[in-house]
């Protein structure tokens, strides 16, 4: 058997010894988001090191496992600290659990992740709906053979963050009077934060913010023909749009600040998605 396909089996059967829900919508958090699980009642939880076979994450600030729960009643499965490439995992081990999600029952992946604002009319603390991403930068995680049961050998990139979500997120956001940019995320691999001539480049090439996760987990969760969707938080301008060097703590500071109003756009959105279902 495919080994990716092997472990990802593994995974998937450790899982479902221990637990039987099913959810609807999985949602990845991002830094400072780590813990909205806290707003959710939860079902169950699981952590990465109970199961078999599943990379572990390693930065300071996330934590890693699965909680399981309903969001005002819609079941979703929140992953709490994902894995990034930069820590050393293959890109296969990057977006394992983004496939582990969509087995376990997830249709919708909600990803959100912090960012550096690239456009330059963006502030630190707005949120950027995903309109589309830039994953040239990093390796495909569907390199190596096609596992045909996840999907196809060439998938189809032109709709990827569904547009019907997009405009659920956006009109939510206006429901509850949250300003929303929407813009396009370029992932590079950190886990250095970049030189002012590469945000220069990510400008040039079409990019409104930069960060070092999401995209690879949009081009796995495709794959799998999962509907998904993104938002950013955008925590720092990025480097040379601004005099002020870039730090994690800066990052993490303005994370804090808006968590709350982020997780309120989250939810809201979770139980939109829901009922237009
Ligand atoms: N660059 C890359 N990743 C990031 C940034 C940034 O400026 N801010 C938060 N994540």
């Amino acid at each position: 058997m495919n080994q990716v396909y092997e472990k990802l089996m593994n995974c998937y059967e450790s899982c479902r010894k221990k637990i039987d829900f099913v959810p609807k919508v999985a949602l990845v958090l991002g830094s400072g988001l780590g813990d909205y699980a806290q707003g959710i009642s939860v079902e169950a939880v699981l952590d990465y090191k109970e199961i078999a076979d599943f990379p572990q994450s390693t930065v300071e600030g996330h934590q890693g496992r699965f909680v399981f729960g309903y969001v005002k009643g819609v079941p979703v499965v929140c992953m709490q600290g994902r894995v990034h490439y930069y820590e050393g995992y293959s890109i296969s081990d990057v977006v394992l659990p983004i496939r582990l999600m969509k087995l376990l029952g997830a249709e919708i992946l909600f990803l959100t992740n912090a960012a550096g604002g690239v456009n330059v009319e963006y502030e630190p603390g707005d949120f950027m709906l995903i309109r589309d991403h830039i994953s040239s930068f990093v390796p495909s995680p569907l390199i190596g053979p096609n596992i045909h049961s996840l999907g196809p050998r060439f998938c189809d990139m032109s709709d990827t963050y569904d547009a019907s979500l997009r405009k659920i997120i956006r009109e939510t956001a206006a429901r509850l009077d949250i300003s929303l940019r929407e813009g396009v995320y370029l992932q590079f691999t950190g886990p250095q934060y970049e030189t002012p001539t590469e945000i220069r480049m990510a400008r040039i090439l079409g990019a409104d913010a930069v960060g070092m996760s999401t995209a690879c987990e949009a081009v796995a969760a495709n794959h799998m023909g999962m509907k998904l969707c993104g938002i950013s938080c955008i925590t720092n301008m990025a480097a040379g749009v601004t005099e002020n060097p870039l730090s994690h703590e800066e990052v993490q500071e303005t994370a804090d600040r808006i968590a709350p109003l982020f997780k309120y756009l989250v939810t809201e959105s979770i139980v939109a998605m829901a009922a237009e279902e």
